[in-house]
């Protein structure tokens, strides 16, 4: 593994945003107190020569990474296509950055687990991706807004999840959408690298495992994408964290895990001990075998859905005793205003273990899917050589 950063990097390219650009409740103009007419006047013609300057910048056409088909790491081809149009409700982002991920992977493969098998196609496409450039996470300036935008203005720096059109030089995405502006703190691959793992995990484990302070908090595969996560938000929440995964013990402790079992050595279904909650993220139906190990008000949650633990979900809920979850983690804008809180404050950050150019992006894949590395693969999209 070729760990690069770790944590909050400053930001190299952003300039420092003003306070109109810097906070989203101030770009809109739902302000408590209306602006004086002749400062309103002023901000709308600057909004105006900013939006005008940035659009005749904009190209009708850009670079994108497509897959036109499902299959391995080649399918990926940069090309040149058009540039999304942007409507009224939506900000067009000047992509610097983008990951590739377990997700990511899925769908440029048609590869879904368990009872999302026949969903996962029927959402992607059937025979082919409907949406044929991948990549679903991003960080960029806004460089263009519609005209019903309020949430932003066209400078500011944003970072996001959205289900495809990442891997690109320029993504539309509607403001309502899993989008918000950058952590402060952050360089655009360091905001990049956020929304999938932090975002999982605080869904997993925040809302609906509930974790309390105190609590014993196992994640099996923490050294994955959303396990390095949950570590850490575990920790954030007060827990006791046991970090289950093949290596990177040092990482492990270094990311705030207070004890670490190497899944090689030592089986912790084993162990005479009792967790509250066991976040699962490898593949598998586990709860059968987890469950020994869970309090009696124990919570496990897996991130893979299969039909055998949505029917463990039902019969733990009438049942009593320790439960099983699962779901799937969407987006969410105000998710990722508390993820770049987090972030600023130092809680959160991830290692970045591969960086790729944007025409390398089929490489990114197969560095994900060949190495699996235990950090997160980047994309970046300027400053690549594209
Ligand atoms: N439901 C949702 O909303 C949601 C959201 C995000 C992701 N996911 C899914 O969650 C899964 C994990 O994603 P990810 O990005 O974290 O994957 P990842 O980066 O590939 O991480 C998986 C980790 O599990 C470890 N591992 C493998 N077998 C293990 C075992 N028996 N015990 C302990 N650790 C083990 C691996 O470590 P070694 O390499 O050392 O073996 C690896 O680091 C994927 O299937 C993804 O599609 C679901």
């Amino acid at each position: 593994m070729h760990a690069q950063n770790l944590n909050a990097a400053q930001n190299p390219n952003s300039t420092s945003p003003s306070p109109a650009s810097s906070s989203p409740a101030s770009a809109g103009p739902t302000t408590a107190s209306p602006p004086e007419p002749a400062l309103a006047a002023r901000n709308l013609h600057r909004v105006e020569t900013r939006q005008r300057a940035a659009t005749a910048s904009a190209p009708k056409t850009m670079h994108a990474a497509k897959n036109d088909s499902y299959g391995g790491p080649h399918v990926v081809v940069t090309r040149e296509v058009e540039r999304p149009e942007v409507g009224p409700h939506d900000v067009l982002v000047r992509v610097h950055a983008s990951t590739v991920t377990q997700g990511d992977r899925r769908l440029r493969a048609a590869d879904y687990p368990g009872v999302l098998s026949v969903l996962g196609r029927l959402f992607s496409g059937v025979f082919r991706p409907r949406h044929p450039i991948g990549g679903s996470n991003f960080a960029g300036r806004v460089v263009q807004v519609g005209a019903r935008v309020t949430r932003f203005a066209v400078g500011d720096d944003v970072f996001g999840s959205t289900m495809h059109g990442a891997h690109a030089e320029y993504l539309a995405v509607a403001e309502s959408d899993s989008v918000a502006i950058m952590p402060a703190r952050l360089g655009y691959a360091a905001a990049a690298v956020l929304p999938y793992g932090g975002g999982t995990a605080l869904v997993f484990l925040r809302d609906m495992a509930q974790v309390r302070a105190g609590e014993r908090v196992l994640v099996v595969g923490a050294s994955g994408g959303v396990g390095r996560m949950a570590v850490q938000i575990a920790r954030h929440l007060g827990a006791h964290v046991t970090a289950v995964c093949g290596s990177d013990a040092e990482l492990m402790h270094r990311l705030g895990a207070d004890e670490v079992i190497d899944y090689h050595c030592e089986d912790f279904t084993a162990r005479r001990a009792q967790w509250d909650v066991i976040l699962d993220t490898t593949e598998g139906d586990h709860f059968r075998k987890f469950r020994k190990v869970l309090s009696d008000t124990g919570r496990y949650l897996t991130l893979y859905v299969t039909p055998r633990v949505l029917l463990e979900m039902l019969a733990t809920k009438l049942r009593g005793g320790p439960r099983a979850l699962a779901g799937v983690a969407l987006g969410s804008a105000e998710r990722l205003v508390e993820l770049g809180k987090l972030a600023d404050a130092g809680v959160l950050g991830d290692v970045i273990a591969g960086r790729f150019p944007l025409r390398r992006a089929h490489e990114a894949h197969a560095f994900l899917e060949q190495v699996r590395p235990h950090g997160s693969v980047v994309i970046d999209v300027v400053g690549g050589s594209v």
